[in-house]
């Protein structure tokens, strides 16, 4: 008897430089994840047409994002890897899901609420791209029969979208969609701004300040590092406590993550240790870690023929299998084909 593995879809938007907070509240699972589920990592360029930028080359940040996959230890030989607009399936499925999707469901998305208001409270004009956006993720999970979806908190509520439309298409035709479930690690999962803890890191910050970008300089992570907000106890104790200590807690957060031990492991490790010196321990295990991370990139990123490749082939791997998917719905609404 053949057992199949769970089958995992996470994906990035190529729509800028990465930050700390993509990896670790996603990418630096997905290497491991590679031997316990049939993966799919995809570069969701599609998504990053919803914010247009001026003097930005979409391709070339493809490539970037791809070397970043690969610098994380995703294997194209265990893995699919591919770009999403590659996979033309993505759109099919996105029409077909927007005629089972609800405008007041959509307006309810906080990521959309957010995108649309400007600092002063204004409402901006948005294109319907990012109204839709939730949309485009449930395909990109859906058409892949997917079983788990490792995200960081921010996505949580897309991702309950995604199996609220699966749910009414399968009570409505059967089962076509399997229902996915979210992978969000309890710490990690929102790495917070540097100067504003309370603040999700993004990077489209524009204070650069509050962000670590995966290809910063050393000295400026080292330098962001030491600015990073604490607060003002007297007895400066470090120690895990979201609502009182914000800065200490981020800084831990990030340190497990790179050390790979338990934050009550560190906590114990770090007793007597002051705030200057637990800063100076997180910037040098962080700006090693990223330097090595910054090399295997280069290494990668200075092959283009060997990227393409690998988006070639991961392509048409995702295009097999996210056609059955798309048949079987055709099928079930009763759209005509010629291939059947
Ligand atoms: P994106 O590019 O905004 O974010 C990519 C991943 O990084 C996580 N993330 C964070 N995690 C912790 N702390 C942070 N500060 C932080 N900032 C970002 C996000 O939660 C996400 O997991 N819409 C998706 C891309 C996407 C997708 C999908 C994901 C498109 N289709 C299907 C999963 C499944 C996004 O937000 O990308």
């Amino acid at each position: 008897m053949i057992f199949h593995k769970p089958i995992l879809f996470s994906a990035v938007q190529p729509s800028g430089k990465l930050t700390i907070g993509n990896y670790i509240g996603t990418m630096r699972h997905w290497s491991q994840m590679q031997n316990d589920y049939e993966c799919l990592y995809c570069i969701a360029d599609l998504h990053s047409l919803t914010i247009q930028k001026k003097n930005f080359s979409l391709k070339e940040s493809i490539l970037d994002t791809l070397s970043f996959y690969l610098a994380c230890g995703v294997d194209p030989n265990k893995s699919i890897i591919f770009v999403q607009s590659h996979v033309y399936q993505h759109s099919q499925l996105n029409w077909i899901l927007n005629c089972f999707s609800q405008f007041s469901e959509l307006l309810r998305m906080t990521q959309f609420k957010i995108k649309r208001i400007t600092e002063n409270n204004y409402i901006k004009k948005t294109n319907v791209g990012l109204f839709n956006y939730p949309i485009l993720m449930a395909s990109d999970i859906l058409l892949y029969q997917t079983n788990f979806v490792p995200v960081g908190q921010d996505q949580k509520q897309h991702l309950e979208l995604t199996r609220k439309i699966a749910h009414r298409v399968n009570a409505l035709y059967g089962k076509i969609f399997t229902l996915p479930t979210p992978l969000i690690s309890q710490y990690g999962s929102k790495i917070m701004s540097l100067l504003e803890p309370r603040k999700k890191m993004s990077k489209s910050d524009i204070n650069k300040k509050n962000v670590i970008f995966l290809l910063d300089d050393i000295s400026d992570v080292i330098l962001k590092i030491k600015n990073a907000v604490t607060d003002s106890e007297k007895l400066s104790k470090i120690y895990y406590d979201i609502e009182k200590k914000p800065g200490i807690s981020n800084l831990l957060e990030i340190f497990s993550a790179i050390t790979n031990k338990e934050i009550n492991v560190l906590s114990k490790e770090l007793e007597g240790v002051m705030y200057a010196e637990f800063k100076n321990m997180v910037a040098t295990h962080l700006s090693n870690f990223l330097s090595k991370l910054q090399k295997s990139y280069i290494k990668y990123r200075s092959d283009e023929s060997y990227l393409k490749k690998i988006a070639y082939e991961g392509a048409i791997k995702a295009q097999l299998k996210s056609e059955k998917t798309i048949q079987n719905i055709y099928s079930k609404l009763g759209l005509f084909s010629f291939f059947k």
